[in-house]
Order: C-alpha cells, then structure tokens, then sequence
C-alpha cells in the first residue's frame, strides 16, 4: 500500500540514475548522490510532501500494526527532520480535520531544531541528559498511548560501538515508555541487528504482551536497522501495592 509508484514494487525504482565522479567530490558522495537518486522512497517523500524517506518506515510498521489511531498520545523521541511526526499527527488526527474521530497529540523531542510541525509539539532535548525524563514527562502531562523512537546516534565507522550506542538510546527510550504508557500502549524503537539486544528483549517481554522485529520494506536491505514494535503494555505494578499481599493470598489458600 504504500510502495512508491514508478517502481517495480522490489524497492528497485525503473531508471537508473547513473552519477559521474567529479574532481572535488568523494568517492562515498557520489555513491550517496547516486542512490539518493535512484530511491523511490527518496523520491515519493518529496512528491508527498514528507520530510524525509524515514515516514514510509512508521508507515510501513503502523500499516501492520495499527498503534496510530485518532485519539492517541504519541511521544516521538529522535524526531528531526519531522518525516514521523507528520505521519503521526495526521494519523492521531491531532489537528482535529477529521470530525466525529478522537483528537490525538504528537510530542517530539531531539537533539537538533526541527521545523515546526502544525499539530506536533516540539522541543530541543539530548534524551540521554540527566532531567530528559521528568523533561518530557512534564511535556506530556499523563500518560502516553504510543511511545517511538528513531533515535539513532552519528555513525562512528564501528560496528560495535553504533550498535551500543543504539542500544544505549533504545533502553533509554523503552524505560521512559515503561513509565509513562497506558495499558496496552505501544513500543516502537530502531535496533541494530548485532547481539546485544538480547536484554533488552526480554525486558520487553516482561512487559508487552507481544514483541515483535521488524525490518519494514522501506528499511534499506543494506541497513542492518531494524524495529522492534511491543504492543499491549501490560502496565505498571502498583506502587502502593503491599509487597506482603502475595503471601497473605498464599496464606489465606
Ligand atoms: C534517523 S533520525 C530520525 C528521523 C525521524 N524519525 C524522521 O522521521 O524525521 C535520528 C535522530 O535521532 C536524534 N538523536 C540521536 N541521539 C539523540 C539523543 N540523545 N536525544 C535526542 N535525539 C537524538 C538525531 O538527532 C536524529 O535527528
């Protein structure tokens, strides 16, 4: 469904833009030009109005399983240029354009500027900082229904050290949803297929229902990104709870 048109439907676009070497251009530049040109994604997000090809991989992910619904409050972590919060607000209906739905909203925060977007709320914050928590969390003012993140850090050339440094941001960004979604709210975060996020998944899974890894079609082959969507948040334990009940129960039996 949302395959970009003028292509094969492989993620292959029909013609090839071929770049010439130029004397003052790197080798990796032309390479980058070359396939920027030759992206249907590329291409369609200009032709959509998006910010970036990153909207047809929300997309793509809400497409299969429906987390973006009218009404629904959404927090946006690494959210520059935007491309996510576009999809997001149209999607909640955060503008109200579509009467007679729930009026959702869109929080997003990152490192760099972001254009403003009508609908979204957007603020300039490092989510690794000491206070990025209680930050945003005041932002929000309650609970979330959908928390995602895109965050990703530059590319350092090692392997590894990108592949911690996601995982850094990506338990970073699971601990806040812990905290602030609903019953059976949403987790949506980039991976990067590597090994360490064995932990993390089992952590989710203490905590959704259901945990999934998905590499959406829009996801470069060449990428090793993928995205890991919890759904169905089975909330959080009742601080007030007496630790004790349980053995009352045992007791009582
Ligand atoms: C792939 S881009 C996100 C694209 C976005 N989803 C979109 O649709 O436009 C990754 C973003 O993560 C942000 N980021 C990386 N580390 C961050 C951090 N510690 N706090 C907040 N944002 C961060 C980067 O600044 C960058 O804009």
């Amino acid at each position: 469904m949302t395959t970009p048109k003028g292509t094969s439907g492989r993620g292959q676009r029909d013609l090839h833009v071929k770049v010439k070497t130029a004397r003052g251009r790197k080798l990796s530049s032309t390479r980058w030009l070359e396939r920027q040109l030759n992206d249907p994604y590329v291409a369609a997000a200009k032709r959509d109005g998006y910010r970036g090809r990153a909207a047809y991989k929300i997309l793509e992910l809400d497409e299969k399983y429906r987390f973006l619904v009218p009404g629904a409050r959404v927090v946006d972590l690494g959210c520059a240029p935007g491309g996510w919060c576009q999809v997001a607000v149209v999607r909640v209906n955060a503008l109200g354009e579509r009467p007679g739905k729930k009026i959702g909203t869109v929080l997003g925060v990152d490192l760099q500027e972001v254009e403003p977007i009508a609908g979204a709320d957007i603020h300039v914050l490092d989510f690794l900082a000491d206070d990025a928590d209680t930050l945003v969390k005041g932002w929000l003012g309650g609970r979330a229904d959908v928390v995602m993140s895109d965050m990703a850090a530059s590319a350092s050339g090692h392997k590894q050290t990108d592949h911690n440094r996601i995982i850094a941001l990506c338990e970073a960004a699971a601990e806040f949803a812990y905290d602030v979604l609903e019953e059976g709210g949403t987790f949506v975060a980039k991976v990067l297929a590597g090994g360490a996020e064995g932990s993390l998944q089992a952590t989710l899974k203490r905590h959704f229902r259901k945990v999934a890894n998905v590499k959406p079609p829009s996801s470069r082959a060449d990428s090793s990104e993928k995205f890991v969507v919890a759904t169905g948040f089975r909330g959080r334990p009742d601080p007030d709870a007496d630790p004790a009940a349980d053995e009352m129960d045992d007791d009582a039996s």
